[in-house]
């Protein structure tokens, strides 16, 4: 193989998704001889695959623009051009607009757009004028992306659905991703199939509301289910409201469905679940997890929670620490509320003042780092299967990961990497598990 001619460097903020656009995109430049760098430095290509979902997130993209521009600057010294292009929600949500306020920037790519890459960059390269491609054609993209992948180790994410018809009214996704939009089975489990042969023993499903998946996500992990090889299927992120009977069954019945549910439900208070426009109650959302361990006892739980909505009194605040009380989360994430500009909630009244968004955060953090905590602590001394994914950060160590999702560390042989193997939990911290391998696994 000869070396790659010209240098891409790809950072990727937010969430699962932009991490497997991220991949896509690689994929599709390296025909034309991009080769991956892990700095920015030198680079001929830098792309910022950015998220739009916080203030805090958009802003980091801006100061790395900043340090991006010296850089292209320093290259032109020497006579070379570095590309520098901005994908992802901040692309599709401020469109032009970003060049404008940063002119180092040759290119605004949208999330739906990445397979007219090289098209795109092609054009920008001959004329540094037209370069602005942020329209919603979900199925067009997939269309153009080869089934074919280069996963680099034994889990894989993998985009199912993709967009939102929800509009929570603080949140800005449905208009960085467009309308919800479901990929073709057929093209799904040919991607699967292709990672399947390359060693990918996990994949998870990705949707913004991945369970609003048409033709019922249950169908669907049930058919990949049967695919030689995959052993484990994940999927998120989830909306309460898309959680159906089917799905919920499918956790009893399919054993490749790992015990694990993302299901954030963002506030316990009814009045501000209802002014965040979230369709689902308290007591709906305790319901629905109900039926989820009728079918499977030992489900790992997780949520996405937000502080300090507009109108958010107390007592709402109490609520959302009651509910917490009554799930018992394996893990979860809490934001401060961030006002996006466009979505509805920016303009409510009744913002609440930063200091108390910081104090209801850190009531709230400490609370599900002990139920954190606690889901680690019950492991010990059980045996779990753990997927061994990497050699860990010690030499002769390995790194996994339980059906929980939790990451497990345990001595044991390079050659196991890809496979599931029996690790009994001898002590469990706040973000990892570690223990040792049964006898029959373990080197003489
Ligand atoms: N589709 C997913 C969430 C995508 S965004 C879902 O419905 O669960 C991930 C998380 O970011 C959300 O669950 C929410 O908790 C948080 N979030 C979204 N908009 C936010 C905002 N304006 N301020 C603070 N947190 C926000
Ligand atoms: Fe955002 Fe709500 Fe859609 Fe999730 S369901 S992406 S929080 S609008
Ligand atoms: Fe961020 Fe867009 Fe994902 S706003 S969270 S990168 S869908």
């Amino acid at each position: 193989m000869t070396a790659p001619l010209k240098r891409l460097y790809i950072k990727t903020y937010g969430c699962q998704m932009n991490v497997y656009d991220s991949e896509r995109m690689a994929d599709v430049l390296t025909p034309l001889g991009y080769g991956m760098t892990d700095s920015p430095v030198g680079a001929d290509l830098v792309v910022l695959n950015t998220c739009h979902i916080r203030e805090k997130a958009t802003e980091k993209v801006y100061s790395e623009l900043g340090l991006i521009k010296e850089m292209k600057q320093e290259k032109a010294l020497t006579g070379e051009a570095m590309t520098v292009v901005v994908a992802g929600c901040v692309a599709q949500a401020e469109g032009a607009e970003i060049m404008r306020r940063q002119p180092a920037v040759d290119l605004v790519v949208g999330p739906q757009a990445y397979h007219q890459l090289p098209e795109l960059i092609a054009r920008t390269h001959r004329s540094r004028g037209e370069s602005l491609a942020a329209d919603f054609a979900a199925d067009e993209k997939f269309d153009a992306l080869s089934p074919d992948r280069n996963p680099t180790g034994v889990t894989a994410f993998l985009t199912v659905q993709e967009g939102c018809d929800k509009f929570c009214t603080f949140c800005v996704v449905p208009y960085t991703r467009g309308a919800e939009w479901s990929r073709p089975v057929d093209t799904i489990l040919a991607e699967a199939r292709s990672l399947a042969r390359q060693g990918v023993r996990e994949v998870t499903l990705l949707g913004q509301n991945v369970n609003a998946y048409t033709g019922g996500l249950a169908n669907l992990v049930r058919a990949l289910a049967r695919i030689e090889g995959l052993d484990r299927i994940r999927y998120m992120t989830s909306h309460p409201r898309d959680m159906d009977e089917d799905l919920i069954a499918a956790h009893g019945d399919i054993p490749e469905l790992m015990p694990f549910l993302h299901l954030p439900v963002q506030s316990g208070s009814d009045r501000i679940l209802k002014a965040m426009n979230r369709a689902h109650t308290a007591e709906s959302y305790l319901k629905t997890l109900e039926r989820v361990r009728a079918a499977r006892p030992d489900m790992a739980l997780s949520g996405d929670f937000i502080v300090g909505f507009p109108g958010e009194r107390d007592s709402d605040f109490e609520a959302t620490l009651d509910l917490v009380r009554a799930v018992g989360h394996a893990s979860a994430f809490s934001f401060k509320y961030s006002p996006r500009p466009g979505t509805p909630a920016a303009a409510l009244p009744g913002q609440v003042a930063e200091e108390v968004k910081d104090e209801r955060l850190a009531r709230l953090n400490v609370l599900l780092e002990v139920q954190q905590k606690a889901f680690n602590a019950a492991q010990v001394d059980r045996t779990l299967p753990v997927l061994i994914e990497k050699p860990g950060r010690h030499p002769g160590q390995l790194s996994g990961r339980s059906p929980y999702l939790q990451a497990v560390h345990c001595e044991g042989p390079a050659g196991l990497i890809g496979q599931i193997v029996p690790v009994r939990i001898t002590s469990a911290a706040r973000m990892s598990l570690a223990g040792t391998l049964s006898p029959a696994q373990a080197p003489a």
